[in-house]
């Protein structure tokens, strides 16, 4: 069995590590990968969105398996493309990753799949979109891909205005329309689900932490943290929530005849009222993925293989470790405004030396041989423990012993697990 999974981030080395624990034994490639997947799979030197050099690729390898992890080439149609030759591909059509690409469709489809949702309007002119803010905060979403930092939580009128002109009139993401969405109060919960275009089975929870400083402050990030599973969530739980926000995504885009195959990820707010979605992603979480799939025990490589195939999961039961996973991303200077490059990490060997996965997000070799930073979000440590406290405390001492220039960490990260959570009683 031959799998290569496409992507080079945190993400994609934990997706290689938990199909390199599959029974199945799978060659492992990967495109372009990282510094720290070389050392688990054969990376291959080709960019995510070089659709034509990925299939070729796999159809070269004759792999039996494609996955893959971020949005840009599910967009740019990869799966479409390799799924044209008779390649097995994990993941959504391009048509079906709409849902992620589209602010605008992705709210479109939630009303016709009747998911709870806020209210939203979306407009393409600065007076327009003054127009639509009933009250603040307000919320201004980029229509369209911005790495998680499309996103602006606006606490009165001056930075609307600053927001929607930085937007529609300095097109700081390219041409576009901004949708404008009703504020939903309460705490956030990602809750992942496999889908085989007929059904959606959820993965476990998970938290993400989007602000770049502690205390939830300062601007979103891609994600500086996570956890799993999450306190009140438990398998009934999250079984009725996939049964209100992913099963009738999933049979809405198979009336239309887009069926949705891969994770659809769905990013909601724990309200008053119950869940409400405040996004979907047509992949993976990155952090989230770090921390949930090292407690999957069953075969990731069976369940994506027949995630790919129409009703292919059925019958499909997913077992978890009790433990607790805890992910700390390591970041480097500037990060969200600017990437950091070229600075020497060091400490990577002691923190392995740790009971840890560290997994290697924006990294490059230099010349030099060694390990430096290329990218916003550098390394990620991943921990497990027999509660939140134990899983928490072993990851930030890894994290101690890696060191670069500017590296942020938030150092509350699972702090409110470890809060909330109640030994459970023999
Ligand atoms: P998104 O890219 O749509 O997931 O938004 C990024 C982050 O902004 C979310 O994870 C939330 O923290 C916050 N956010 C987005 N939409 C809303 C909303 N309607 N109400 C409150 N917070 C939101
Ligand atoms: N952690 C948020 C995301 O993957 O979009």
């Amino acid at each position: 069995m031959k799998v290569l999974v496409v992507g080079g981030g945190g993400r994609e080395h934990a997706i290689v590590r938990a199909l390199a624990r599959s029974p199945q034994s799978p060659e492992l490639l990967c495109a372009p990968g990282n510094p720290g997947i070389a050392a688990e799979a054969e990376l291959l030197p080709i960019a995510v969105t070089d659709v034509d050099a990925l299939v070729a690729a796999a159809r070269g390898a004759a792999v039996d398996l494609v996955v893959v992890g971020p949005e840009a080439p599910l967009v740019a149609g990869l799966v479409d493309a390799l799924q044209a030759e008779g390649i097995a591909a994990f993941g959504p059509s391009a048509a079906a990753a709409q849902l992620e690409a589209s602010k605008e469709h992705a709210k479109e489809v939630m009303g016709a799949a009747g998911v709870p949702t806020g209210g939203w309007s979306s407009v393409d002119s600065v007076d327009a979109g003054m127009a639509a803010i009933a009250s603040y905060p307000a919320v201004l979403k980029y229509d369209g891909l911005a790495a998680g930092k499309g996103v602006v939580i606006a606490e009165d009128e001056a930075t609307a205005r600053a927001t929607l002109e930085d937007f529609l009139v300095g097109q700081k993401f390219g041409t576009a329309r901004v949708v404008i969405e009703e504020f939903l109060d309460g705490e956030e919960l990602s809750l992942l689900a496999l889908c085989d275009g007929v059904r959606a089975i959820p993965l476990a929870p998970a938290q993400d932490y989007k602000r770049i400083f502690d205390g939830d402050a300062g601007p979103n990030t891609g994600g500086m943290g996570s956890y799993s599973p999450v306190v009140g969530i438990d398998n009934a739980e999250a079984t009725r929530i996939a049964a209100l926000v992913h099963q009738p995504i999933v049979d809405e885009l198979a009336r239309r005849g887009t069926p949705f195959h891969g994770v659809l990820y769905a990013g909601l707010m724990l309200t008053a009222d119950g869940p409400k979605v405040i996004e979907y992603n047509a992949r993976f979480g990155d952090p989230e993925t770090q921390a949930v799939l090292p407690r999957l025990q069953s075969d990731l490589l069976d369940l994506m293989l027949r995630a790919s195939r129409p009703g292919g999961l059925e019958g499909a039961e997913l077992e978890w470790t009790d433990a607790w996973a805890v992910t700390l991303v390591l970041a480097g200077a500037g990060y969200p405004e600017r990437s950091a490059s070229g600075d020497v990490i060091g400490g990577l060997d002691a923190a392995a030396l740790a009971a840890v996965q560290v997994t290697h997000a924006g990294t490059a070799l230099a010349p030099s041989g060694e390990v430096v930073t290329a990218g916003g979000r550098v390394l990620n440590v991943t921990a497990l423990g027999d509660g939140p406290a134990a899983a928490r405390s072993a990851a930030y001492s890894a994290a101690e012993h890696i060191t670069f220039d500017g590296r942020q960490l938030r150092t509350d990260i699972a702090q409110r697990a470890v809060d909330r959570y109640e030994e459970p009683t023999a």
